[in-house]
C-alpha cells in the first residue's frame, strides 16, 4: 500500500464530477487499499479518489471508535438512494481543508448502494458520523465540497486563508 498526496483546496481538480467506475478490478482494489493508507495516515475519516486526483467514484471511510479496531467501508460507485426528512447539524472537517472545521447541516439518516471491492452490490443504512461521511464523501464525487454547503461569506473567509497559506508556501518553497 502506498500512501498517495492528498489535493488541498483551492485545487482546481476538487470540483471535477468523478466517472463511474466500470468494473471493479486489481487497480480498483489498489487505489482502494492506497486511500485507506492515506486517510489513516492523516486520521481522516473519509477519503475520496479525486483527492488523491483519480476522478472515480470510489470512497474509502472509517468511523470506528478510539477503542474499537478499525472498521475499513470501501465503496464503488456509491449512491444515496434515500435522505431521512430528519437533519442534523455536525461539525465537519475534510483532509483538503487541513485544520478547518464548520457546522454542516444534513440528513441524518441515509440509505446508500454501492459496489463492494468484490464488485458484489451492499446497501447499508447509517446515521450519525456515518451518514454525515457518507454524504460528504459522496459529495466529493460530484465536485461538491463541505465548505459548498456554509454561508456565501464564511466560506469566502475559508477559501481566502487557504489560498493565502498556499501562495506562502510556494514562496518559501
Ligand atoms: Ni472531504
Amino acid at each position: 500500500m502506498t500512501i498517495r498526496p492528498i489535493l488541498i483546496a483551492p485545487d482546481k481538480r476538487l470540483k471535477l464530477r468523478s466517472n463511474p467506475v466500470g468494473e471493479v478490478d486489481g487497480e480498483i482494489r489498489t487505489l482502494l487499499d492506497d486511500m485507506l493508507e492515506t486517510m489513516y495516515a492523516d486520521d481522516g475519516l473519509g477519503l475520496a479518489a479525486i483527492q488523491v486526483g483519480v476522478p472515480k467514484r470510489v470512497v474509502v471511510i472509517d468511523v470506528h471508535g478510539p477503542d474499537d479496531p478499525p472498521a475499513p467501508i470501501k465503496l464503488v460507485n456509491p449512491e444515496i438512494l434515500w435522505f431521512s426528512p430528519e437533519r442534523m447539524v455536525y461539525e465537519e472537517g475534510c483532509l483538503s481543508f487541513p485544520e478547518y472545521f464548520a457546522d454542516v447541516e444534513r440528513a441524518a439518516e441515509v440509505r446508500v448502494r454501492y459496489l463492494d471491492e468484490n464488485g458484489d452490490a451492499q446497501e447499508i443504512e447509517a446515521k450519525e458520523t456515518l451518514a454525515v461521511c457518507l454524504q460528504h464523501e459522496v459529495d466529493h464525487l460530484d465536485g461538491k465540497l463541505f465548505v459548498d454547503h456554509l454561508s456565501l461569506v464564511k466560506r469566502g473567509i475559508i477559501m481566502r486563508k487557504l489560498a493565502k497559506a498556499r501562495r506562502a508556501e510556494a514562496k518559501s518553497a
